[in-house]
């Protein structure tokens, strides 16, 4: 399973510790999963380790000022933009000088101006001499950029550069990025909840060798799947027949064929969750008979019998207690009134309308294009966009009603 880290633009901020050679290891291990990085550096911290090592191994030029003296075209290395650019900051090794300057408003360089700029999460590893780690300035500095939401990666015992024993060595990189993991893990939004998903078509029975199906890939439920997994949520996918593989940690996959067997499953896991998704193409009906043998052709026609199967998502709705309950309405004509009825009448907190009449929405495309509907009937419209994105737009606006 990928790296919560990978993809993410981590900036790093160097000072002017022993410590700062195990960068050179910290960037390589934040490249291997998958992570975008810049280095800053204070002026000093390049008598501890070498831009050119640094910018090398990130594959980004690494920027200690605010601009670059032996360069007379150079220019203004901007520190908002890059504070701006990433998606946490982390700054180690973390001197006492550079902490105490963070935890003051200090901005007399560029690592410093950096910081003041930046808007995303900043966790600092400290690494200085044991007597300097205890100092009570120091553990008021702590104190002071734990206030502002700084993180702090507690440094470790063992031998420090004095020759001295005891706590102040910088966290090794691999614990950094161990913890960094875990932080960002703890704090996504669907952290501890149990998310419910339908997906696929179903397939019902005519004789062994024929059904009545739909075009439904169940794709658009799989992406689900993987979004509410990728912000902490466990979740059931109950998916019906698809081609698609489905290969994630967090994704319990539970393969139907019919929508009867599709209604036994939701019903042993409904109590226990705390969103359900109804994105299936569940067949309306079914064959009332279903022929123990091949049935054979003859010269006449042929009529088969069809009964009514169970409405999921209304037997989800009559039985809510504290889930908030999504359906999706795919319609052709009077699309927004339909959906509304179909959000009342099935007890939803939200539909997602799709209509056949938009251009790459619908069953076999890679895109979608929908409409939201609330519970208040309020309408918000998205563009054309991939399936992914249509997924990260609906937990967005999931988490959104949640919270309100
Ligand atoms: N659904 C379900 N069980 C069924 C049929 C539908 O759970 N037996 C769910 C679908 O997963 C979807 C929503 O209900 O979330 C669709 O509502 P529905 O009223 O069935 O719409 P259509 O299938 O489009 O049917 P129609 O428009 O003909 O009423």
């Amino acid at each position: 399973m990928p790296s919560i880290i990978s993809g993410k633009k981590v900036l790093i901020g160097v000072t002017a510790g022993i410590a700062a050679y195990k960068i050179a290891s910290l960037v390589r291990l934040f490249i291997k999963s998958g992570a975008e990085v810049k280095v800053v550096m204070t002026p000093a911290a390049k008598d501890f380790v070498t831009p050119l090592t640094l910018s090398t191994l990130s594959k980004n030029p690494v920027h200690s000022s605010f601009y670059n003296e032996e360069d007379e075209n150079a220019e203004w290395n901007n520190h908002v933009e890059l504070g701006l650019w990433a998606d946490f900051m982390i700054i180690a090794p973390a001197t006492a000088n550079t902490l105490s300057k963070m935890a003051t408003g200090n901005s007399d360089n560029l690592l410093l101006a950096t910081y003041l700029s930046a808007k995303c999460s900043v966790y600092f590893a400290p690494a200085m001499d044991l007597d300097m780690y205890k100092h009570p300035s120091t553990a008021a500095t702590f104190q002071k950029l734990q206030s502002f939401g700084d993180i702090m990666i507690p440094s470790e015992s063992g031998e420090l550069a004095s020759g001295l024993i005891g706590q102040g060595r910088m966290a090794e990189p691999a614990t950094i990025i161990d913890f960094i993991e875990k932080d960002i893990l703890g704090k996504l939004p669907l952290k501890g909840q149990k998310v419910l998903i339908t997906a696929g078509p179903t397939y019902e029975a005519i004789d062994p060798v024929r059904f009545i199906g739909n075009h439904s890939s169940g794709r658009m439920g799989i992406e689900l799947a993987k979004a509410a997994a990728n912000l902490g949520a466990e979740v059931s996918l109950v998916l019906g027949p698809s081609s698609l593989k489905v290969d994630h940690n967090s994704i319990r996959v539970i393969p139907v064929v019919s929508a009867e067997m599709m209604y036994n499953e939701v019903v042993g896991l409904y109590d226990t969750c705390d969103i359900a998704i109804s994105s299936a193409a569940v067949a309306d009906y079914r064959p009332k008979n279903v022929a123990n043998q091949k049935i054979k052709k003859s010269d006449k026609s042929f009529v088969i019998e069809l009964e009514r199967t169970t409405d999921i998502l209304k037997w989800m709705g009559a039985n809510k207690k504290n889930q908030f309950l999504v359906g999706f309405a795919l319609e052709t004509q009077n699309e927004e009134e339909n959906a509304k009825n179909k959000l009342v009448k099935k007890n939803l907190d939200l539909i997602v309308l799709n209509s056949l009449n938009d251009k790459g929405a619908g069953f076999k495309s890679q895109t979608n294009k929908v409409s939201l509907i609330n519970h208040k009937l309020e309408i918000k419209a998205f563009e054309l966009k991939t399936k992914a994105e249509v997924a990260i737009d609906i937990f967005n606006e999931i988490n959104h009603l949640r919270d309100a």
